[in-house]
């Protein structure tokens, strides 16, 4: 039975919205929330489930000598990262070769890197005059959204579009893409 851990750091949408898609699956199972920032959303989220919440500070995450023991011993099989701000550190990625995705609320390679999360995307792909956005699922490498694609979807930018606006269209396409594309990775990894 193959098993989610989440890595999330904010409001959590995402998060949500895959734990509810893989609430009454047969095989696959989120058995764990990671966290980074106290009171953020994504806490909520997984108490509401009564899925085990696991808070991380900075200094251990990159030496990973705990909580990585921890993920192996909970037979974690996949890490979704949504919304989770800092790096991956390499001994995570040694530990979960080619088992780690990430998406990107834009398209990449071009809107993404260091700084580029929340608002800054979308103000960038606005101001850059590009005619649509959309979602990058990836794996994830040692650079920040660099690894390699896995699936994209598009939105129009409308006339008069807004950051905001632009960020509601693009959650709406993480939310609807998201907990399938991960589904099928692990579907054909068992
Ligand atoms: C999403 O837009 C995702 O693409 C990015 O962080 C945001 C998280 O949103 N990596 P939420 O916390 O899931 O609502």
């Amino acid at each position: 039975m193959p098993n989610i851990a989440i890595f999330a750091s904010g409001a959590g949408s995402n998060a949500r919205e895959i734990i509810r898609y893989f609430l009454h699956h047969s095989t696959i199972k989120v058995k764990l929330i990671v966290c980074n920032k106290a009171g953020a959303g994504v806490i909520d989220v997984s108490a509401a489930a009564g899925i085990t919440c696991l808070m991380i500070e900075k200094e251990e995450f990159f030496r990973g000598d705990a909580y990585i023991p921890f993920l192996l011993e909970n037979n974690i099989d996949m890490i979704v990262l949504a919304g989770f701000l800092w790096k991956i550190p390499m001994t995570l990625i040694k530990a979960f070769p080619h088992k780690i995705i990430n998406i990107h609320p834009a398209l990449l390679p071009v809107f993404g890197g260091k700084g580029m999360f929340g608002a800054k995307v979308h103000e960038t792909v606005l101001q850059s005059g590009e005619k649509q956005s959309g979602i990058t699922i990836h794996y994830v490498d040692e650079h920040y959204d660099h690894g390699q694609s896995i699936f994209q979807a598009t939105c129009a930018i409308q006339t008069g579009e807004t950051p905001e606006s632009l960020a509601a269209k693009v959650h709406q396409l993480e939310h609807r893409h998201y907990p399938q594309i991960i589904e099928q990775l692990l579907n054909k990894k068992s």
